[in-house]
């Protein structure tokens, strides 16, 4: 397989790949145009924040079948064409995270200090102490913006500074904020208002583009400072240089930008600026963390063995072949239900044992088995996007009745008549479908299947018997599934072969048949 190389990532991993057999082209600084040209012919591409992967790159995609970012944003990636694509969307989001911390507080130290500009006069052969005064951390406010990995271990390091923290996160429970040392604050605006230093450390977003502006700073202590780790933009750059122009702030401390690199920035150039070209992950340790937990995750979902930090899958980092039996099995169970008589397009599923909280698995699996048969190229990526264009919808359910099976999926579907499906786990990892309509059943949903629906009588099952043999189709397994004595019955017969239009023909004309489908899975 072929893997593009679009960012700089460090050696290691890219070795890494090469050793395990990958084709590995690395084109760092590639123009847009030739990229739009390659880009078809690579089944992953590998970058940092320098390529945009819009609609427009993944129209181009063809067989792209992965994207790994080195490092945590993916605000470069258009995650809802990916998705739509079928294309795994995949991060490193730990590896960096201490290089970004110890960058944060290397802004903040510098520009507190005039370090830099001290370094540059000194060089310079001059002797100016008075101009070079700072302030100190100690007793001072900070104001953390996401408390994340790495907001979470600013607030730790800022506390062994003796500061007040302060955090701004309206997704994380409280007990997080305890256990670094912040406090949590619901309003914006109190944290604005009460910091000597705020500090970015959300995703870029849409809920987070200029999320501090010309009102906001408008808000905060006049020689405050900002400094932003996190993503140009989420600060408006223009509000921020209106504010130091002004002097209403003290400095900023810049990894980040709108655009990279700033063109004619008058940020960059401005005498309260402390800037970096967005170094906050460059560190040798970091690199190289980075480029060989990329290289792994990458080789690892192309072998389709596991599925790390992707994240455009419900996986949430599990361990995938523990999960697979299950996946497996609701991926049968919705081949089936696609193939049984108007099975209706409202479905309600549950999940019960080791996959009980994970309906969403669940869920993109059978939907997956189910769409494979209406279209090429589902996978648990973009099943639920193809599901919902098709007017497929899926609703979790729970029901309280006694089951015979710990580990269980139940399907149940709204069509002309309703449908029940269960499928469950059995020791050894053994899958089976234990109820189809009203029947109970037992039969392994892989390859060929017949299904046949009789009255209870003697004599169906030797003339189906003789058919068959008379026609060399093997019988595999053929179990019977019936609700009482003499009445109707639903046959299950796993076949090597399928059966030609002829035999079906022959099938159905045998006395006391109801019907007969076959199914393939
Ligand atoms: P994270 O996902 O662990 O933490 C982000 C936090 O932001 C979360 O707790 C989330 O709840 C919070 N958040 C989301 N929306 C918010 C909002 N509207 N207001 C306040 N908080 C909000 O991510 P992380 O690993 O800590 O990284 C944070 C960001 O730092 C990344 O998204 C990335 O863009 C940036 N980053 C930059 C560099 C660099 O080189 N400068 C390196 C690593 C990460
Ligand atoms: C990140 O989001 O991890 C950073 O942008 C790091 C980087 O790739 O330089």
């Amino acid at each position: 397989m072929k893997i593009l190389v679009t960012g700089e990532i460090e050696k290691s991993g890219l070795d890494m790949l090469r050793e395990q057999g990958f084709e590995v082209v690395e084109k760092q600084g590639i123009k847009r145009n030739e990229l739009l040209d390659l880009i078809g012919e690579f089944d992953a591409l590998l970058t940092r924040s320098e390529t945009k992967i819009d609609c427009e790159l993944l129209k181009n995609s063809g067989k792209l079948k992965l994207v790994g970012r080195g490092g945590v944003g993916i605000d470069n990636i258009d995650l809802d064409s990916a998705s739509e694509k079928g294309i795994i969307v995949m991060n490193t989001p730990d590896a960096n995270t201490i290089s970004a911390v110890e960058h944060t507080m290397a802004l903040l130290l510098s520009l507190c200090r005039t370090i830099p500009n001290a370094n540059d006069s000194l060089k310079q052969g001059e002797w100016k102490r008075k101009q070079f005064t700072g302030f100190e951390l100690y007793k001072k406010t900070v104001g953390i913006i996401g408390l994340g990995r790495i907001g979470s271990r600013i607030a730790k390091r800022c506390k062994a500074f003796e500061m007040e923290v302060l955090a701004f996160d309206p997704y994380i429970p409280e007990e997080r904020a305890w256990k670094c040392g912040a406090t949590l604050v619901d309003d914006l605006e109190e944290l604005l208002e009460k910091c000597d230093v705020l500090t970015i450390h959300a995703p870029m977003n849409a809920e987070t583009k200029d999320l501090i502006g010309e009102k906001e700073i408008s808000k905060m202590k006049k020689n405050a400072v900002i400094i932003n780790c996190a993503r140009g933009g989420i600060v408006n750059e223009k509000a921020l240089l209106k504010a130091l122009d002004k002097g209403e702030l003290y400095g900023a401390g810049l990894d980040v930008f709108e655009d990279e690199p700033p063109k004619e920035s008058k940020l960059v150039k401005h005498p309260k600026t402390l800037v970096t070209p967005h170094l906050g992950a460059n560190t040798f340790e970091s690199q190289k963390k980075v480029s060989i937990q990329l290289a792994e995750q990458v080789a690892d979902a192309l072998k389709e063995k596991s599925y790390r930090n992707v994240v455009n899958l419900p996986f949430e980092g599990e361990d995938y072949i523990k999960l697979r039996p299950f996946l497996e099995l609701a991926e049968a169970m919705g081949n089936l239900h696609s193939q049984l008589e108007d099975a209706g397009k409202g479905i309600e599923i549950e999940a019960r044992g080791e996959m009980e909280g994970r309906i969403k698995l669940v869920t993109v699996a059978f939907l997956k088995g189910l769409l494979s048969r209406i279209r090429d190229g589902v996978n648990y990526v973009n099943s639920p996007v193809i599901a919902a264009k098709h007017g497929i919808i899926v609703k979790q359910a729970k029901s309280f009745e006694e089951e015979d099976y710990t580990n269980m999926i139940t399907v149940k579907s709204n069509g002309s008549k309703s449908e029940v499906l269960k499928g469950a786990i059995l020791e050894g990892k053994k899958q089976r479908i234990v109820q189809l309509k009203e029947f109970n059943t037992d039969f392994i949903p892989a390859g060929t299947i017949l299904l046949m629906e009789n009255y209870d009588k003697p004599g169906v099952i030797g003339a189906v018997g003789t058919l068959l043999g008379e026609n060399k189709i093997n019988i595999g397994e053929w179990h019977l599934g019936r609700k009482s004595k003499g009445e109707k019955a639903l046959a299950i017969i796993n076949l090597d072969s399928a059966l030609s239009e002829e035999v079906m023909d022959k099938l159905k004309n045998i006395e006391n048949i109801i019907s007969v489908k076959q199914i393939f899975l």
